[in-house]
């Protein structure tokens, strides 16, 4: 019912193999993928040739969060590279209908991403070809921010919309919620309306305090306060 995808934008990429095998190991769902390009946002990190790489590692998800613009030209690079799903943020395309058929034609499931004052109305006429809706509760750009406290109405509302398309088509589109998750809020962001959490820095920070590389104890916090908000 709940899926935690821990970023590996926190985790240490000089053993991001090991890295991805412990975390999947400790209990984690999938596996965020954030894609940046110095360019949409402020900062640069990994591309396909990073997700081919990673992709025998593990049977989780690879949930790639593309954060680039312009967004159509990487799409079937990371489709071939082993993605499952693709987001990216509408005002990164000129096209976000044809971006949104694009990563469906290629086997991937596709989202669309909500800056923290993108509003909800870019889904008004394309839900039919959305699988999952990710809501940034920081601005993108960076791991290890604070938790935007307005992203809980913004989750309510997504919520309300999302419950509304399902009762009427019959499809369940997912709800993912991006930045700024741990342990002491998750309950409360799961009360609003998320189904799927992000955590970079909760789960990969945790471990490397105490130079312990399992992340058993950070996923099963987490999964006990999503236990209080009524799984
Ligand atoms: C931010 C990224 C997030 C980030 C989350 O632009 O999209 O996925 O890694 O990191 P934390 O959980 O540390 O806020
Ligand atoms: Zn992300």
């Amino acid at each position: 019912m709940f899926r935690i995808a821990p970023s590996i934008l926190s985790a240490n990429f000089a053993k991001l193999g090991e890295e991805i095998t412990n975390v999947i190991a400790s209990g984690a769902d999938w596996i965020h993928f954030d894609v940046m390009d110095n360019h949409y946002v402020p900062n640069l990190t990994i591309g396909p040739m990073v997700c081919e790489a990673i992709r025998p590692l593990t049977q989780a998800p690879i949930d790639v969060h593309l954060m680039v613009e312009p967004v159509d030209r990487i799409v079937p690079d990371f489709a071939k590279a082993g993605a499952n799903l693709i987001t990216f943020h509408p005002e990164a395309s000129g096209h976000v209908d044809r971006t949104l058929g694009l990563i469906r034609e290629h086997g991937c499931q596709a989202g669309l991403v909500f800056n923290p004052a993108t509003p909800l109305s870019y889904l008004d006429y394309v839900l039919d070809k959305v699988d999952i809706v990710l809501l940034m509760s920081v601005n993108p750009g960076f791991g290890g921010q604070k938790f935007i406290p307005a992203a809980l109405d913004k989750l309510r509302e997504a919520r309300a919309r999302l419950d509304a398309y399902e009762a009427r088509s019959g499809r369940h589109i997912l709800l993912e919620i991006d930045g700024g998750v741990k342990v002491d809020n998750i309950a409360a962001i799961a009360a609003a309306g998320a189904d799927t959490f992000v955590a970079g820095s909760a789960v990969f920070g945790a471990a490397r305090e105490t130079d312990v590389h399992r992340y058993d104890s950070v996923i099963a916090g987490l999964r006990r306060e999503l236990a209080k908000a009524g799984a």
